[in-house]
């Protein structure tokens, strides 16, 4: 039996919103800080810093007798059975690489107390830090310093913050998501268990993809607000109507709030998007507005055709078929086909081309962007036959049945490939 049920490691706003309302939902929870004054100030029942409701939340659970303070991290740590890292992750801004020696410092501290520990603790890192830090650099120093193995003497989890300073206990017990990283069923249900008063959608991963889920996040927050703001400045600069701008915008929720647009696959293309985006940075020099990051757009676009001609390229092709010509599937549009600028870029490379797509009629010949060469249109099967690569631009029947039956290599753009992910590297990692 183990005293708390969590150990929170860092009592910064983080480690104290969190842990205190683990405890105000009834868990045994312990909160360690090097800050001596930080410490005391918690257990006389004052809150070390100002965030609405916290004062109120530390001296319910002293009385509760779910939350208490200390500085023996040692006894903290051997005695619990999740064990939360909270500390500061501080990004200096000249090197914009994330300072983890504080992390590096509490590692080496759970090493050292769960050395004789009976059960099997989860540790789990609650800020934020680069995909990879818990299972490559924590769970090391933590090997290291107990002598116990991760995965079977420890188990390893990640369990991000969202909350916003401000409305931090509120964001907390009505979060959108709870988001569960976790090298093991233990470690899942172990973290889990702490939200059992929390309402919203639970999304249990790897460790490593709840580590990235802050940045994506952050970054996400920081791409609407520069895009806001970019779309503010070109509507004044010709003399729009920014509020009304907004208002028709955020009325669509079927594409412009939505998940729509929003997985990763392949570059766009079509009569639409690629010229009106050079459209608004047209309007936006006529009028003397600075857009950095729609001018970024479409260099993007064009480095997602590079790559997927790069993983073609991986298998040493003398001829690919592409399977699918117009820009997107179930349609004959070929403005601006991303799947032509593929067949120009492998021609550009010296390698031959055919086409496949369900619209266009074996033998006809399609004009190619940026060059005078075409591309051969020809049946599946010679298209497949004649090749010695296969590009599947589309996700269509035909084209997925080719991928499953094929023994040729095929690239399936519309996808990234997952062939390396951190799972499967782990997975050869144990194994060798
Ligand atoms: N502040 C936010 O709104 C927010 C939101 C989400 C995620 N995060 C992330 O959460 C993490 C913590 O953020 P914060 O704002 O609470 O950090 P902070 O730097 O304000 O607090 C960290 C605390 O850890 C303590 N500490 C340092 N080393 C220690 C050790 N060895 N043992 C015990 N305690 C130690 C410090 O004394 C301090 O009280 C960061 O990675 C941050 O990026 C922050």
């Amino acid at each position: 039996m183990t005293k708390y049920d969590v150990c929170m490691l860092g009592m910064g706003p983080v480690g104290t919103v969190s842990g205190l309302c683990f405890a105000k939902q009834g868990f045994q929870v312990i909160g360690v800080d090097i800050n001596p004054e930080r410490v005391a100030s918690f257990n006389e029942g004052r809150a070390p810093f100002a965030e609405p409701g916290v004062n109120d939340l530390v001296q319910e659970t002293l009385k509760m007798g779910t939350f208490r303070a200390t500085a023996d991290a040692k006894d903290a740590i051997s005695n619990a059975r999740v064990v939360m890292i909270a500390v500061g992750t501080p990004t200096p801004e000249e090197t914009g690489e994330p300072d983890l020696s504080q992390l590096d410092a509490v590692a080496k501290t759970i090493g050292e107390s769960i050395r004789d520990v009976k059960h099997i603790p989860v540790i789990v890192v609650r800020s934020t830090v680069p995909p990879g830090t818990m299972r490559n650099r924590i769970a090391k120093i933590v090997a290291e310093h107990s002598g116990k193995k991760a995965g079977q003497e420890f188990n390893i989890g990640s369990n991000p913050e969202f909350l916003r300073e401000g409305r931090a206990i509120k964001d907390f017990f009505h979060t959108g998501r709870v988001v569960i990283g976790a090298d093991s069923p233990h470690a899942a249900s172990e973290i889990e268990r702490l939200y059992k008063d929390v309402e919203g959608k639970r999304v249990v991963v790897s460790v490593e993809s709840a580590e990235f889920a802050k940045y994506v996040d952050n970054t996400w927050h920081a791409i609407k607000v520069t895009f806001a703001n970019e779309i503010g400045r070109v509507c004044q600069a010709f003399g729009g109507t920014p509020e009304e701008t907004t208002r028709i915008f955020l009325a669509d929720d079927q594409l412009n709030i939505s998940p729509y647009y929003l997985r990763p696959g392949f570059a766009f293309g079509g009569s639409c998007l690629p010229k009106d985006t050079r459209g608004i940075l047209a309007l936006a020099r006529k009028n003397g507005a600075s857009l950095p990051m729609i001018a970024g757009v479409l260099p993007s676009n064009e480095e997602q055709i590079d790559q997927g001609v790069a993983r073609i390229m991986q298998h040493k092709p003398k001829k690919v078929a592409i399977l699918g010509a117009a820009f997107k599937e179930h349609v004959d549009d070929l403005r601006e086909s991303p799947a032509l600028m593929v067949a120009t870029k492998l021609l550009e490379k010296g390698v031959e081309v055919v086409g496949h797509d369900p619209f266009y009629a074996v033998g006809e010949e399609l004009a190619l962007p940026r060059t005078d060469k075409k591309l051969k249109i020809v049946s599946l099967d010679e298209a497949v036959q004649q090749a010695d690569a296969i590009a599947q631009l589309h996700n269509i029947e035909p084209y997925n049945n080719v991928a499953r039956t094929t023994a040729k290599p095929v690239e399936n753009l519309t996808t990234l490939p997952v062939a390396d992910a951190h799972e499967a590297r782990a997975t050869k990692a144990a194994a060798s």
